[in-house]
C-alpha cells in the first residue's frame, strides 16, 4: 500500500488500540500508519469491494483533517484520493479537448443498494445535471485518448504539467480506475451539493512558481511586491475617475453599508493585515470593526447576529481555525466575505461573496507579498463602500493617488536591501530584538516581529509604543536591539517621545523614518528612510525593510528560509 497523507487524524490512537487488539502490528507511532492498516483490515474483512470502496469505508472511520492518496498492489493501475479539512485537487493533462467541463458526483449509497441488480460499474448519476453533463465518460475528444492525472494539495505543485484542474470537496472519493477513467463519488446526497464538480483551468504561469534568480522563495516574494500589488489593483480601481469596483462584492455594498458591524477575523499575518487596515475601516464605514484571532474568536463562542458582515481573511483559503470561524459566522446567519489569495480554496467557496487578492501564488512558508494585497484589497473595500460620501470624497482621493504611485515607491524601499544586509549583520547573533511603533505601524511591528520569529528562530515582540511605559520599557537598556517606526503621521509626536524614552535608557534604535526626516533620525544608530505616503498606506513601505531584515538574519543565521522549523504553508489543522 502506498499512501500520502496531509494533515492530521485526531481520533488515531482508538483506532490503533483497535486494531491493535484485531492483532494489527505497527512499525511507528504515525496517524498514517493506522490508515494503511485500517484498510488492510477492511479489505480482509471485505475482500470484494473495489478500491473506492474500501477508501470510503476507511473515511467514515477517520476523524480530523486530511488529504490522502492511495494506491495498491492490489488494484494496479488504480488510484483513490479523498480529502476532509485540507486541500486536495485532480490535474488533467490530455492530448486533446474533454468531451466535458463538468464531472458529475457518483452517491454510493445509491450505488450499493443498487448494485447487485445492475451490472459491475455502473453507478447511478446524479440527478439535477443538465443532459450534457449527465455522464461519467470524462475522456477527451477524438482518437488520442491519453489521459494523465496528477494529485495535489496546491495548484503549484502541478502547473508545469496542466493547468486544468477539479477542486474536491470535503469527503468526495475521486478513483481512477483501470481503464483510465476519473470517476468522483459521494458517500451520500446532501441538499447543498452541487451534483457536478467543474474542471477549472488555471491563471497560473510556471515563471511564477520558480524561484528564477532568487536564493529562495521568499526573497523572490518581497521583490516582486512592486508587480504583486499592482495585479491586486488591476481592473478594480479607475485612477483617474477614482472609482473602485470589487466585482466579488458590488452585489451586496448595499446590505454591507446597512450591516451592524464589520468583524474581521484571520490568523497570524492575515490578522495583522486586519489591524493595519482596521483604522480606515472605521473612518470610511462609519461602521465599528472588530478584530479577531479566530482561534480566540471561537473559545470565546463570540455573539454574532444575522446584521454582522464577517470577513475572513487568508492567503490558503484553507487555514482551519479560519474556516471554522467562518462556518459558526455563516450558521448564525452573516454576511460572509471571504478575503483569499487562492481561488477555488475553501474559504472562498464557502464565503457568499470576496475578493480575490491576486497576489500570485506565494511558496515561502513566511507570507510577504499575500500582506501587502491584503492591506490593498481592504483599502479597496473601504474606497468602495464609502464612494456615495460626499464628505469623504478627499480623502479617497488622496488614498486613490497613494495606490497609484505604490508600485514605485516600493521599488525604491527595496533598494535598501543592501543597506538591510549590512545591518543585519549586526543583529543576527543577538537574542531578542523588539519593533515599536503606533498608529497605522502598529500593524508593521506585529507582522514584522512574527517575521522575524517564524524564519530567524530569534525571539522577536511587537510593541505598540504607547504601552512602552505600561512594561516594556523595562526592557530597554544598551544591549537590547531595537527597530523602531517613526514617521510623520498623526501619531508623530508621540513616537518621537517614545524614541527619547528609549534613547534616555541609552537604546541607540534602528530607525525607520521618511526620507530626509532629520528629526528622528539623529537618535538611530542607523537609519533606513522610506517614501512618504497616506498615512493609511505607510504600513506598506515600512513593512519591507523588516521582511528583509528577517530574511538577511536568517540567511546570515544559516536557517531555511523558505520553510522554517515546525511550521507549513496552510495550517489544516486546530
Ligand atoms: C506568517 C504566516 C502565518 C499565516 C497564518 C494564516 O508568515 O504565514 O502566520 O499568515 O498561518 O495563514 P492564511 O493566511 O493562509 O490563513
Amino acid at each position: 500500500m502506498w499512501i500520502s497523507f496531509a494533515g492530521i487524524i485526531t481520533n488515531y490512537k482508538d483506532v490503533k488500540q483497535f486494531l491493535v487488539q484485531k492483532g494489527h502490528k505497527f512499525r511507528s507511532d504515525t496517524d498514517t500508519e493506522i490508515i494503511a492498516k485500517l484498510i488492510k483490515h477492511i479489505h480482509g474483512l471485505h475482500p470484494n469491494y473495489s478500491f473506492r470502496e474500501l477508501v470510503e469505508q476507511v473515511i467514515q472511520q477517520l476523524e480530523g483533517a486530511f488529504a490522502l492518496c492511495f494506491k495498491s498492489m492490489h488494484f494496479p493501475g488504480e488510484v483513490v484520493a479523498t480529502r476532509r479539512g485540507s486541500p486536495l485537487l485532480v490535474g488533467i493533462k490530455t492530448k486533446t479537448k474533454l468531451a466535458t467541463d463538468h464531472i458529475p458526483i457518483l452517491y454510493s449509497k445509491e450505488h450499493s443498494k443498487l448494485k447487485d441488480h445492475r451490472p459491475h460499474g455502473h453507478e447511478i448519476p446524479a440527478h439535477g445535471l443538465a443532459r450534457s453533463q449527465s455522464t461519467s465518460e470524462f475522456l477527451p475528444q477524438g482518437d488520442n485518448k491519453e489521459v494523465e492525472y496528477f494529485f495535489a494539495s496546491d495548484a503549484s505543485a502541478i502547473i508545469e504539467h496542466t493547468d486544468r484542474v477539479i477542486y474536491l470537496l470535503d469527503d468526495d472519493v475521486a478513483s481512477v480506475e483501470k481503464e483510465g477513467v476519473l470517476k468522483i463519488h459521494r458517500l451520500k446526497r446532501t441538499l447543498e451539493d452541487t451534483h457536478a464538480r467543474e474542471i477549472t483551468t488555471l491563471k497560473m504561469e510556471i515563471q511564477q512558481i520558480m524561484k528564477g534568480n532568487f536564493s529562495s522563495f521568499m526573497q523572490k516574494e518581497i521583490f516582486e511586491q512592486p508587480e504583486s500589488v499592482v495585479t491586486t489593483m488591476r481592473g478594480r480601481i479607475n485612477f483617474d475617475s477614482e472609482t473602485v469596483v470589487l466585482g466579488g462584492i458590488k452585489d451586496y455594498i448595499g446590505e454591507i453599508r446597512r450591516c451592524r458591524r464589520l468583524l474581521l477575523i484571520a490568523c497570524g499575518t492575515s490578522y495583522n493585515s486586519a489591524i493595519a487596515t482596521r483604522q480606515l475601516l472605521e473612518e470610511l464605514t462609519e461602521l465599528p470593526v472588530m478584530v479577531d484571532l479566530a482561534s480566540d474568536f471561537l473559545d470565546r463562542n463570540t455573539p454574532i447576529f444575522r446584521d454582522d458582515v464577517c470577513f475572513f481573511i487568508s492567503q490558503s483559503g484553507e487555514t482551519a481555525d479560519t474556516l471554522m470561524a467562518l462556518r459558526y459566522c455563516k450558521q448564525r446567519g452573516a454576511l460572509i466575505v471571504g478575503i483569499t489569495n487562492t481561488v477555488g480554496s475553501s474559504i472562498c467557496r464557502e464565503s457568499h461573496c470576496g475578493v480575490h487578492i491576486n497576489a500570485g501564488p506565494e511558496i515561502g512558508v513566511a507570507s510577504t507579498k499575500a500582506y501587502t494585497s491584503q492591506i490593498i484589497s481592504l483599502v479597496m473595500f473601504a474606497l468602495m463602500v464609502s464612494e456615495d460620501r460626499i464628505s469623504a470624497q478627499p480623502r479617497r482621493s488622496e488614498i486613490i493617488q497613494g495606490l497609484r504611485n505604490l508600485p514605485d515607491q516600493i521599488k525604491e524601499v527595496l533598494e535598501l536591501d543592501s543597506k538591510i544586509q549590512e545591518i543585519s549583520k549586526k543583529v543576527f547573533e543577538k537574542k531578542s530584538l523588539l519593533v515599536l511603533g503606533r498608529g497605522y505601524n502598529y500593524a508593521t511591528c506585529l507582522e514584522g516581529a512574527l517575521k522575524i520569529k517564524e524564519i530567524t528562530y530569534m525571539h522577536s515582540e511587537g510593541i505598540l509604543a504607547g504601552e512602552l511605559k505600561h512594561g516594556p520599557l523595562a526592557l530597554v537598556d544598551k544591549g537590547m536591539p531595537i527597530i523602531m517606526i517613526c514617521t510623520r503621521d498623526n501619531v508623530f509626536v508621540k513616537c518621537m517621545n517614545a524614541l527619547q524614552q528609549v534613547t534616555a535608557r541609552e537604546g541607540r534604535p534602528i530607525l525607520i523614518c521618511h526620507k530626509n526626516d532629520q528629526e528622528p533620525q539623529k537618535y538611530g544608530s542607523s537609519v533606513l528612510e522610506v517614501p512618504k505616503t497616506v498615512d493609511c498606506l505607510q504600513g506598506i513601505l515600512t513593512v519591507i525593510p523588516l521582511q528583509l531584515v528577517s530574511y538577511h538574519v536568517a540567511v546570515l543565521k544559516g536557517c531555511n528560509v523558505d520553510c522554517p522549523r515546525n511550521l507549513a504553508k496552510s495550517v489544516t489543522v486546530e
